[in-house]
């Protein structure tokens, strides 16, 4: 607040003087002049006026000076001085310096509220973009930042896209709030869902339009899953199916009456049978499995039984095969914390598969330790690992990260042809992340293949849920 009011300096304070009692004192001199008055009444007269007004003069100019301080002390928020004397003066002060708090109090609100939202836009994970009345982009969060890249170039074809500009069209319109679907090519192929929404009245910096991204790849890849998984099941079920309607309609029409015909074709019909059994029995086991997934296993268990008594179970198949069956438990492995059904059916799967796709007359290798703490994020705990390992042809590297997806196999024909449903390594993985585990798969074409279960030891996973007890206090 610039002050035009000169401070009070002696000339100043002397010319205001002047001016205030210059009038009386003319005329105490014409009343002199003229006889009226006495000479010496009117000098003291005239004293008298000129020490009354220098005294006003004087006072006048220091409240003043004293409000026009007051007035720059309360612009500023410094410690005001002293106030004017004269009450009038000394109001307006006051006032002046209330108003002055209240405005920066009111300031400080403003900014905080402004930089509360600023820092929520900012961590909000959701891509937020600002555009203007022509649709034009304004802002985006660190998010959208993320998504769309730093200089936006991703963002123009974004708005290019045929769909979104005419959600974005109809909100700037009135029409209310819209949604788009886009689909992003480059760099990665990403589904997203992005809500237009009017920012009614305007932002300062010229913003008209919230623009909500929402990333629904991952959930177009579920249901795209969901959907895949339907076919596939319904496609490995049909095909049994048209296979034994097939031979019921032989053995009731032109092979009614042949024996021969009748012995032949009701082993592969039992074994049709028994193949829509194994995959109802895989496909039930995995629902079951997957509902119990997000609540650990509580009971304590000895791997190295389970292990026993699962390579007993193989004995009858393994003559048959020629294959030999080393089992290797070290000492003193610690317990789990496991579910023995769905543990037993991970080392019959995985004993399954060794004996299966390993080699005739080769070796298969259990092996049981103990393993961890170790150096990966999963298995920073002690835990127990069980390989199981052929001598067979091995898995080319390229299928190896997705054989636990259901009915993924190398060799489709071949699986089927030994009895496989392809649903094996996928119930073996639900299995292993309900306990908290890690599956691991190693192989070389041509050598063998290892696949090794890691499970977090009874005690450290005791310890894991005590600490996560323990946390939230
Ligand atoms: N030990 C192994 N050696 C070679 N290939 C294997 C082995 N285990 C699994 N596979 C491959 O992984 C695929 C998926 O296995 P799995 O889920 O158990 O289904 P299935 O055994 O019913 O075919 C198999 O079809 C096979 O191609
Ligand atoms: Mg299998």
């Amino acid at each position: 607040m610039p002050s035009h009011l000169a401070p009070p300096t002696p000339i100043t304070a002397l010319a205001a003087t002047v001016a205030l009692g210059a009038a009386p004192v003319i005329v105490l001199g014409l009343l002199a002049a003229v006889g009226v008055l006495d000479a010496g009444a009117a000098l003291a007269g005239s004293a008298a006026v000129l020490a009354t007004s220098g005294a006003c003069a004087w006072l006048w100019q220091r409240d003043i000076a004293r409000l026009t301080d007051a007035l720059r002390a309360a612009e500023a928020g410094a410690p005001r001085g002293a106030l004017p004397v004269l009450p009038p003066l000394r109001r307006i002060a006051e006032a002046a310096q209330r108003l002055a708090e209240g405005l920066r109090e009111r300031g400080r609100e403003a900014a905080t509220n402004a930089s509360a939202a600023v820092r929520i836009v900012a961590r909000l994970p959701d891509p937020l973009v600002v555009l203007g009345a022509e649709a034009q982009p304004v802002t985006m969060n660190p998010a959208a930042r993320a998504l769309l890249g730093e200089d936006g170039a991703d963002l123009a074809a974004l708005l290019r896209n045929p769909g979104l500009r005419g959600a974005v069209d109809r909100t700037l319109a009135g029409a209310g709030p819209q949604t788009a679907e886009v689909t992003i090519p480059v760099p990665i192929e990403r589904e997203l869902l992005a809500q237009a929404i009017l920012l009614d009245p305007p932002l300062a910096d010229g913003g008209r339009l919230l623009l909500v991204l929402s990333d629904r790849t991952r959930e177009r890849r579920l249901e795209q899953m969901r959907a895949d998984f339907v076919a596939n099941a319904s496609h490995e079920l049909r095909t049994p199916l048209t296979s034994l309607i097939g031979f019921i309609d032989t053995l009731l029409g032109p092979a009614a009456d042949d024996k021969e015909a009748q012995l032949r074709f009701l082993p592969i019909m039992a074994e049709q049978a028994s193949r829509m059994g194994r995959l109802i029995e895989d496909l039930l086991s995995l629902s079951r499995i997957e509902l119990s997934e997000h609540t650990p296993p509580t009971g304590e268990l000895d791997l190295g039984v389970l292990a026993r008594r699962a390579a007993e179970a193989l004995g009858p198949r393994l003559a048959a095969r020629r294959v030999t069956l080393d089992i290797a438990v070290e000492e003193a492995v610690p317990p789990v914390l496991g579910d023995a059904d769905q543990l037993s059916q991970v080392l019959a799967n995985l004993l399954d598969n060794a004996l299966k796709y390993g080699r005739e007359g080769g070796r298969i290798a259990l092996a049981l330790r103990r393993d961890g703490p170790g150096g990966d994020k999963a298995r920073r705990r002690p835990g127990v690992a069980l390989a199981v390992t052929d001598d067979g042809a091995g898995i080319p590297r390229v299928h190896i990260p997705r054989l636990t997806e259901r009915f993924y196999r190398v060799d489709a024909a071949r699986s089927r042809a030994v009895g496989g449903t392809g649903l094996g390594l996928a119930i073996v993985k639900h299995i292993v992340n309900r306990h908290r585990g890690v599956l691991e798969i190693e192989s070389e074409e041509g050598r063998g293949s290892t696949f090794t279960v890691w499970l977090p030891a009874a005690t450290a996973a005791a310890d894991a849920a005590k600490v996560q007890v323990a946390e939230p206090r």
